[in-house]
């Protein structure tokens, strides 16, 4: 049919997905312009010499990620208006239990209120029309290292760069530590924005195994010996999608192959503040190694939407990250640390983050009642669980007929750098998106009903 899909570009992983990724590629890479019209299932399936329900799939799947559209008689599209990411929830009738946004918590009047004081204050207005010191005024900064800092580790004002989100420090962090070609060793299963960082980097993604105390040491070494990576990207707070928390002897033998190698330790820390202090891993930043770097955000702990992010590092590597930054936006969101500023001096901060707390353990517990009998992994502060143990089939062929349900998860192979060579899979379940305690119970009622049901799954759980 085009010659990037045929028999043999669907050979490895699950031929739904396959016919989904080469079919997103083309559009993104503009091979497919928008408008254009697609072939029907029925002859995509003919063509492919497939079961007309795997095509009929691939095309929900891609729907779902918002890549096509079909009209009554005209056929299927590529979707004028793509967007680059699949429509959120409430955009359409699916639940959406796949984003991991934060839960909806009473944002609105707080940020109304912070923003008229902000109007109302001349001086501040004034300081907002020029440029900014890259990465932060030091009164930002400031208030930031508040924020940053645990009662183990102060966090010094001149080792924060202030920048538009988590994903923009990984894309600084990154960059300044692995040049194009080299590789970043990374969880086997991790945070999907890593591959869209990897791509435009030129970097590869290689993967160490997991298991419930974080990155497998014994494979780090493997993995270090065999593809001399450059640096390692961990998040030992709630891993995403996983859950786990990094115990502190995990961190400390990690951390000895990385000083035996001279590896960058990069600590995505987006989590980290939803973790009670006691219970939260070793912070890498902290550990008196050198080559460390975390970087972190406001997403998921007061609003995505804010774009304030965070990158905390050693002397060693503040020139090359603040080049970077330089290079990448100049000075960061002045408005928007303006308001995160104000909120960490006064306290909002904090009464967000008691609010996300609350919520996302009445949402937890939720989770709980309908899956824990799947061996749910949970975290009463996590906006994400996991439900484990599946193979790469199962969950791939669950996450389809969970969405044909009206729900959408993530499948563990949208988390892997390479599918192809993944050990162990799952199913991640996000609870932040669901607009309300009733629509998430519905939800998780389909999820589990289907969990149930399913044969396969039947086979696994029993
Ligand atoms: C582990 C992890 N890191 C980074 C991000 C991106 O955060 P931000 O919205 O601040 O760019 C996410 C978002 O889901 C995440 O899960």
């Amino acid at each position: 049919v085009y010659p990037w899909l045929n028999k043999e570009h669907l050979q490895n992983g699950i031929a739904y997905l396959r016919i989904a990724e080469l079919f997103e590629a083309a559009i993104r890479s503009g091979k497919l312009p928008n408008g254009t019209r697609i072939p029907t299932h029925r002859e995509l399936a003919r063509a492919l010499n497939l079961n007309i329900g795997t095509v009929s799939r691939a095309y929900l799947e891609m729907k779902h990620r918002g890549l096509i559209e079909s009209a009554l008689r005209l056929g299927t599209y590529v979707r004028t208006n793509l967007g680059p990411q699949p429509e959120a929830s409430g955009a359409s009738d699916v639940v959406d239990l796949g984003t991991n946004t934060r839960v909806p918590v009473a944002f609105a009047p707080l940020f109304a209120k912070s923003l008229a004081e902000i109007a109302a204050n001349e001086g501040v207005i004034h300081a907002l029309e020029s440029y900014k010191p890259i990465g932060g005024t030091a009164l930002h900064r400031e208030a930031a290292a508040r924020w940053l800092s645990e009662p183990q580790h102060t966090v010094d004002p001149n080792s924060v760069l202030i920048v538009d989100g988590a994903t923009s420090a990984a894309l600084t962090a990154i960059s300044a530590t692995c040049p194009p070609g080299s590789t970043l060793l990374i969880e086997e299963l991790s945070y999907p924005g890593l591959k869209l960082i990897a791509n435009v980097l030129h970097i590869n993604l290689e993967p160490v195994s997991m298991d419930d105390e974080g990155m497998v040491p014994d494979d780090l070494a493997r993995a270090i010996k065999q593809h001399r990576p450059k640096a390692l990207f961990l998040t030992p707070c709630l891993q995403n999608p996983t859950c786990v928390i990094y115990s502190k002897a995990r961190i400390k033998e990690l951390m000895q192959r990385v000083t035996e190698h001279g590896l960058w330790a990069i600590e995505d820390a987006v989590y980290r503040p939803l973790v009670p202090q006691a219970q939260r891993a070793p912070r890498l930043i902290n550990s008196d190694y050198e080559r460390a770097i975390e970087i972190s955000s406001l997403s998921k702990c007061i609003a995505q939407g804010l774009r304030v992010g965070f990158i905390l590092a050693t002397a060693k590597m503040q020139q090359q990250l603040t080049a970077r930054v330089q290079a990448l936006a100049f000075s960061g969101p002045a408005l928007m640390a303006e308001v995160a500023s104000r909120w960490f001096n006064d306290g909002i901060a904090q009464r967000f983050l008691a609010m996300h707390r609350d919520s996302l353990s009445a949402r937890t517990e939720l989770a709980k009642h309908y899956l824990q009998h799947l061996g749910l992994i949970s975290h009463p502060f996590s906006s994400h669980c996991w439900i484990p143990n599946l193979t790469l089939q199962q969950s791939a062929m669950l996450h389809a007929d969970i969405l044909t349900q009206g729900v959408r998860l993530r499948a563990g192979h949208e988390f892997s750098p390479n599918p192809a060579r993944m050990t162990a899979s799952g199913l991640r379940v996000t609870l932040g998106a669901a607009r309300d305690i009733a629509e998430l119970k519905i939800a998780l009622n389909k999820i589990r009903s289907v969990l149930d049901r399913d044969s396969v799954s039947q086979a696994v759980y029993a």
